[in-house]
């Protein structure tokens, strides 16, 4: 058993950017971490041509910028040394192979008690700390949706964060399912690799080039959103035409106003718009069932694919662990709370990287968590 100031849940970006914070406030804390690495989203779960998506004053952990002389868009392996620089530079040490399978609030001591199982000796571990904050990521788990068939798939079934290349799919007809930002630069990548390529396509989504993005979230700093989304939707419409006829509808909603409003990302094209053009990847309706190797479409077509990608997104898994997570999620192991104040919950509990702003979202959380520590902590000594 052992006691502490502050107990930190994951050693992604979230719990290092708490960490950085904490040590410069001299306040003592552990971060537990069920894989054997920091950030292991980043290295095990993340596909091979992955770069960072916005530009990089979006995309930097507390007290520690991009030099001037990085590229724009940092590649995975530049932002893995950052991260690497990060953790060497505040001496970060996290404890690995701990997964955390419960925490309460003990309410006779007053502080939280938590549970790791230790993946080495296979013993559980018991903690007591003052602060918990839960950094366990918004995409803690792969989610897929239940379709009906789907058990029966006789061909290869993989989601985006079990993808790496399109290397093993040469001439082989694969379905990407979802088209967010993994799912268009998938498609892409397979069709690189000669893969016959078809995407799912469900919902309206926004379509921009890395640049408006860029562009649009400086413009932010001194329009209103209204402005920022007509100017680029302008450009949009300049660069890509309507693509209602390849089967890509716009949203009601402008792209930055979507953003705020329901955290749903524009998807950053990454050159899959061209190939959906010229037809080598093919776009399909909702799936409505799967019957043995064969995939049926809404529009009752039926075709045959050796491989499913799901790239569905991922959900939050805190309610398994989290007892009493009433004093700061929903049911869904997100935030009860809107941004701003959605990293503060009850009796010293915080939350750290869940408010779908990526990179920039964790900076300012991880900030004004450890400041909020910081007054109850130094007021208590
Ligand atoms: C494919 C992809 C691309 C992205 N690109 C960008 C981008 O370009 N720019 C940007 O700003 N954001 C991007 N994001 C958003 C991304 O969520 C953040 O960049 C970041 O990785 C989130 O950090 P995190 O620490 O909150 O969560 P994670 O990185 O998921 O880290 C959480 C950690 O907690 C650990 N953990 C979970 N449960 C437990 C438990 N019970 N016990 C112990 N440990 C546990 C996990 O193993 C993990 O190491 C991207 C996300 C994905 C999936
Ligand atoms: C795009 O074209 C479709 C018809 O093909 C039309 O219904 C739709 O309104 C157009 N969208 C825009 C934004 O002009």
């Amino acid at each position: 058993m052992e006691t502490v100031a502050v107990l930190i849940v994951g050693a992604g970006p979230s719990g290092l950017a708490i960490s950085a914070c904490l040590t410069l406030h001299s306040i003592p804390f552990i971060i537990l971490e069920r894989e054997d690495c920091y950030a292991s989203l980043w290295k095990k779960r993340t596909y091979d041509r992955l770069s960072l998506h916005l530009a990089k004053e979006f995309c930097h952990l507390p007290f520690a910028k991009h030099p001037r002389t990085a590229k724009t868009y940092i590649s995975k392996d530049a932002f893995l040394r950052y991260i690497d620089d990060y953790v060497s530079h505040f001496k970060i040490n996290p404890r690995y192979h701990r997964s955390v399978e419960s925490a309460e609030l003990d309410k006779v001591q007053g502080k939280w008690r938590i549970e790791a199982h230790n993946t080495i000796d296979e013993k559980m571990e018991v903690y007591f700390a003052n602060f918990l904050v839960v950094a366990s990521g918004e995409n803690s788990e792969g989610y897929i949706p239940d379709i009906p068939g789907l058990d029966g798939f006789q061909g290869e079934i993989v989601h985006s964060s079990h993808y790496k290349s399109g290397l093993k799919y040469q001439n082989k007809d694969v379905l990407v399912v979802g088209c967010g930002n993994s799912g268009m630069e998938i498609a892409y990548d397979l069709s690189n690799y000669h893969a016959r390529t078809s995407i799912v396509v469900r919902s309206p989504f926004h379509v921009l080039t890395k640049g408006m993005v860029h562009l649009g979230m400086s413009l932010l700093k001194w329009f209103s959103v209204d402005t920022v989304d007509k100017v680029t939707l302008l450009l949009a419409r300049f660069i890509y035409g309507n693509l209602s006829k390849y089967g890509i509808h716009q949203p009601k909603l402008g792209p930055f106003f979507q953003k705020i409003l329901t955290g749903r990302s524009p998807v950053i094209d990454v050159g899959t718009v061209k190939k959906i053009k010229s037809g080598e990847i093919k776009v399909l309706p909702e799936i409505s069932r799967i019957n043995g190797n064969n995939v049926v479409f809404d529009d009752s077509k039926e075709i045959k694919f050796d491989a499913i990608v799901f790239a569905t997104g991922y959900k939050s898994t805190v309610t398994r662990w989290l007892k009493d997570y009433k004093y700061i999620m929903n049911e869904d192991g997100m935030p009860k709370e809107s941004f701003p104040s959605h990293w503060k919950g009850e009796n010293g509990l915080h939350c750290a990287g869940f408010s779908r702003r990526g990179l920039s979202g964790i900076t300012t959380d991880a900030m004004a968590i450890a400041d909020d520590i910081n007054k109850v902590y130094t007021s208590k000594k």
